[in-house]
């Protein structure tokens, strides 16, 4: 009893130290941090009244709390978005005017972005010059589907027949439920509301439970953008909820389309309960990436790329490289110049100065790298640095570790270890590195560095992955088609193919014309 009186009271005071740094904000726009959900232009809590916590990785702090929404409330979201689709006021929308309430969400996002990355870091412990990156990334889908809005254009086909006219037109496809992860809690959003907007769909977003605040921050801005009532709708729950949830977007007739960034596990299962309506998904699901250097590269271009790769975001990105693949002739120099680097990285608190890697996300996400690399450890993996947690700085820090001889039959090996582990295979040959590389049902991201330019043709061609960066270690940008194969995804976000997936072509057959 003693114990859980402390532990309120530490929490308590914990909460009241977080609430004083965050509504330091409150001089300069204390109105993003939301504890409600967002329905039909309504703040709204959760039918039964229920919230849950939102914590600190940093510190286990609460920063707030948001309604724990069920399905009865996700219900009412659904059908906001629905009437708003059929609504005269959207349905009749010209590009041009979603175009400008696009624009001026982003510009709020722009005014605000000091205010979103504080929110930011306090809820997913992302280092404060990554959240920084991350607005500006954010914030670029919106600015560019704003732009692409008024590029949806259609076709006129020569038909085969002389009185006939062939137009092909496309059109918005209805309500679009969109499902997004914690580790890039504004980016994954705007990434797929503003694709979905531009094209004139209308929005039921469900962000991750560990990361809402981000999310109802952006939405606060989207309403003050003036989007009709209904067309941006956010509904948050706890991890107890949140597969019911999830089920009911996949299910409803309401619903038009499904997009999906998260574990490939979790995919699978949305895309089977899709299937039953047929309908249109999109998944950006998980990677394996490799990171191979061959010979003739240029050995620090490829430990900086190695770096930016692996410990963006403390590891905790999709296309973060997973199995680092180095050549025989430049292993034990690669492996001694990324030392150097990963020995000088500043861990800690990531509202610190300086900081450039923080906790990872929750206890699941520790224990789950903790396994992988003792796993690697039993079955003759040679830790090179790192391999503990770092409890000195709190519960859910992991030390950057390197790890060699990694062997096909290690966890480290097969599956996304999802935080600031590098694995690495020494090879002899192109083959072996093709064969390593392309062996996993994954296939998102891969990185190579090579300064031989038949090799770089060849392998470009051959490595098997949607995204490939050739000499470069961070590729995600708002121009480019985001997008796996395999397990790791169906469709492409951003670039002027990220409005494929909200709209549906529509053949008109001009008949018998005189
Ligand atoms: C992700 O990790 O899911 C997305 C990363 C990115 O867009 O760069």
């Amino acid at each position: 009893m003693y114990l859980i009186m402390s532990l309120n009271l530490l929490q308590r005071t914990l909460y009241v130290t977080r609430s004083k740094s965050i509504s330091n904000l409150s001089c300069r726009g204390v109105h993003l941090l939301q504890n409600k959900a967002f329905i039909n232009g309504k703040w709204v809590g959760a039918h039964t009244g229920e919230t849950f916590d939102v914590t600190n990785p940093a510190n286990e702090a609460v920063v707030g709390n948001v309604p724990d929404m069920y399905v009865k409330d996700a219900c009412k979201a659904i059908d906001a978005a629905h009437s708003a689709f059929y609504n005269e006021r959207w349905h009749n929308s010209t590009a041009k005017e979603r175009s400008a309430l696009l624009k001026k969400w982003f510009q709020l996002m722009e005014t605000n972005r000091q205010e979103i990355a504080q929110i930011m870091t306090a809820e997913s412990g992302k280092p404060m010059v990554e959240s920084l990156g991350e607005v500006t990334y954010g914030n670029s889908f919106v600015e560019w589907f704003a732009e692409e809005a008024r590029r949806i254009y259609g076709e006129i086909v020569p038909p085969p027949q002389a009185n006939r006219q062939i137009m092909l037109t496309r059109h918005p496809v209805g309500v679009a439920g969109l499902i997004t992860p914690w580790n890039f809690p504004h980016a994954m959003i705007t990434r797929k509301a503003a694709a979905a907007i531009a094209a004139g769909c209308t929005v039921v977003i469900k962000p991750a439970e560990d990361t809402p605040l981000t999310a109802l921050a952006l939405t606060k801005l989207a309403e003050d953008a003036g989007f009709p009532e209904g067309v941006f709708n956010i509904i948050t729950s706890s991890r107890k909820n949140a597969a019911t949830i999830g089920e009911l977007l996949c299910k409803s007739e309401k619903v038009a389309a499904i997009s999906f960034t998260g574990s490939t596990e979790v995919g699978k299962l949305l895309y089977q309960q899709c299937a039953g309506g047929i309908k249109r998904i999109g998944l950006e699901l998980g990677g394996n990436a490799p990171f191979i250097v061959f010979n003739s590269a240029d050995i620090d271009k490829a430990v900086t790329g190695a770096m930016n790769s692996k410990f963006r975001n403390c590891g905790q990105t999709c296309v973060s490289a997973n199995r680092f693949l180095i050549q025989d002739g430049i292993h034990d120099e690669f492996i001694a110049k990324l030392l150097e680097k990963v020995k000088a990285l500043k861990i800690g608190d990531g509202s610190r100065d300086g900081v450039q890697i923080g906790p990872l996300i929750n206890q699941a996400q520790i224990k789950k790298v903790s396994q992988f690399v003792d796993d690697a450890i039993e079955k003759g993996g040679k830790i090179i640095h790192g391999g503990q947690r770092l409890s000195k700085h709190g519960q859910l820090y992991y030390e950057p570790t390197i790890v060699t001889c990694l062997r096909d039959d290690m966890r480290l090996y097969n599956e996304e270890v999802f935080g600031p582990v590098i694995s690495v295979i020494r090879f002899k040959t192109e083959e072996e590195a093709l064969m390593i590389a392309n062996g996993t049902q994954r296939g998102l991201a891969g990185y190579f560095y090579s300064n031989d330019l038949n090799q770089v043709f060849r392998v470009s061609k051959l490595l098997e992955a949607g995204m490939i960066g050739v000499n470069e270690g961070l590729i995600s940008a708002t121009e480019a088609a985001f997008g796996g194969i395999k397990e790791s995804g169906i469709g492409r976000e951003g670039s002027k193919h990220g409005i494929d997936d909200y709209v549906y072509i529509k053949y008109l057959c001009y008949g018998n014309l005189q």
